[in-house]
């Protein structure tokens, strides 16, 4: 789905940036330009960006296991 609509930023695009190692919005505004317009889909933008990392660890862990 479409996070950002001034910028044409999807919710997968935050969770690949999220996934190459962004952890917080302005780590993710060094790639996407989500939430730096109008600002309606910061708080959208921080609960995709919150939900991604959240998965991080139980997925790292099963990368480890898997190895
Ligand atoms: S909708 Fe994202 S900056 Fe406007």
């Amino acid at each position: 789905m479409y996070v950002c609509l001034c910028h044409a930023v999807t919710d997968r695009e935050i969770r690949e940036e999220v996934e190459r190692g962004a952890c917080s919005l302005s780590d993710v505004q060094c790639r996407l330009r989500v939430a730096s317009c109008c600002g309606h889909c910061e708080d959208t933008a921080r609960e995709v960006i919150n939900e991604q990392i959240a998965k991080a660890p139980a997925r790292s862990q099963r990368l480890r296991t898997a190895a």
